[in-house]
């Protein structure tokens, strides 16, 4: 990490033609822009409002079991988008900044302290925006996601815009001071990864700005296999960014180990809890693509809950940074 340096912030650089295809769009009600733009803020938010497209609003949630997803081919959203979903995340995110003891790892606290531009790319519901804008209040936190479950009420130094990263990032090279990504390996085909994802989250990513990668290694995944993603694109994606070496430097990776069930304590408990909440939430794919029943799979949930309380199972995470040269 020696080799690594930070760079004093400059403001927010958007686009401000109309003309790009970007297919974002932002949710915003007279009420949400009042309370959501305050004088200092103006000129970082404005530019991107400019670019928004009203007519992208996604309309395309479809309900099962209860639970209500998007309903788009081209997407492979392995997670519900509904309020159930939303809480869920809140919990995640609150139990993980505890495991950690922080909620990035990438050495950027000076520059959010002074003012930096964030970008925080499949931010889901924005829970990891809303603690960082009011724990930074110097900077502008832009969150990125394809499926619209934003916050309605969110600080005012953060924005929320409706994007598919796949089909790039409406942001010109260059803008963000720190680019994070949690949890987003899965839901990306490996060849769009290749391809696409990794050269655009260093284009968008300032000289000398970061960007981390935060993910799992996880054994039930290996079932996804078979739907094009990669099970240890956790591990891969790091080597993908050593092919861009000559635009970036990889610093060794972080990583914590989560326990869960009762023996692990309360944390532990609560990661058990928010794990298997999600894997509930996935009941859908995984019945589908391991070709079992509904009851089988909640079977295999009441074993696993049961298995983690007795013996304590623990899980890898990872965060890595890199380093746009
Ligand atoms: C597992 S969730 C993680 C959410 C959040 N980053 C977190 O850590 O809680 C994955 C998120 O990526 C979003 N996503 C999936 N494919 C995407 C794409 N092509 N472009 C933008 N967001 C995408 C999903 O809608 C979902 O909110």
């Amino acid at each position: 990490m020696d080799r690594i340096r930070t760079n004093r912030p400059t403001s927010l650089k958007m686009f401000n033609g109309s003309d790009t295809d970007s297919g974002i769009s932002y949710e915003s009600t007279e009420d949400e822009t009042e309370v959501n733009t305050p004088l200092y803020s103006l000129s970082l938010i404005d530019p991107i409002k400019a670019v928004m497209k009203p007519e992208n609003v996604l309309e395309k949630f479809v309900e099962v079991g209860g639970r209500r997803y998007l309903n788009d081919n081209t997407v492979k959203c392995i997670l519900p988008a509904d309020q159930e979903e939303v809480k869920r995340a809140h919990d995640q995110n609150y139990v993980e900044k505890t495991i950690w003891g922080n909620s990035y790892s990438a050495p950027v606290s000076e520059n959010l302290s002074l003012g930096a531009s964030v970008l925080d790319v499949g931010c889901g519901a924005g829970a990891w925006i809303m603690n960082m804008a009011l724990e930074y209040s110097a900077s502008v936190f832009v969150g990125i996601d394809v499926v619209p479950v934003f916050p309605e009420d969110h600080p005012p130094n953060s924005i929320f815009l409706k994007c598919n990263i796949l089909n790039g990032l409406p942001f010109p090279d260059n803008t963000f001071d720190f680019v994070r990504q949690r949890y987003l390996l899965y839901t990306i085909d490996w060849q769009a990864w290749k391809e696409k994802v990794v050269k655009e989250l260093i284009r968008v990513t300032k000289p000398g700005g970061y960007i981390e990668i935060m993910d799992v290694y996880c054994e039930v995944l290996e079932h996804l296999r078979k739907t094009g993603i990669n099970p240890t694109a956790g591990l891969d994606v790091i080597k993908t960014f050593n092919e861009f070496k000559d635009e970036v430097i990889v610093a060794p990776m972080e990583e914590r180990t989560y326990c869960l069930g009762k023996k692990a304590g309360r944390i532990g408990e609560a990661t058990l809890k928010y794990t298997v909440e999600a894997y509930k939430a996935m009941k859908i794919i995984f019945t589908h693509i391991m070709r079992i029943t509904e009851e089988e799979f909640e079977q295999m949930l009441t074993d696993y809950e049961k298995e983690c309380n007795e013996v304590t199972l623990c899980k890898t995470r990872y965060r890595a940074i890199i380093q746009k040269r």
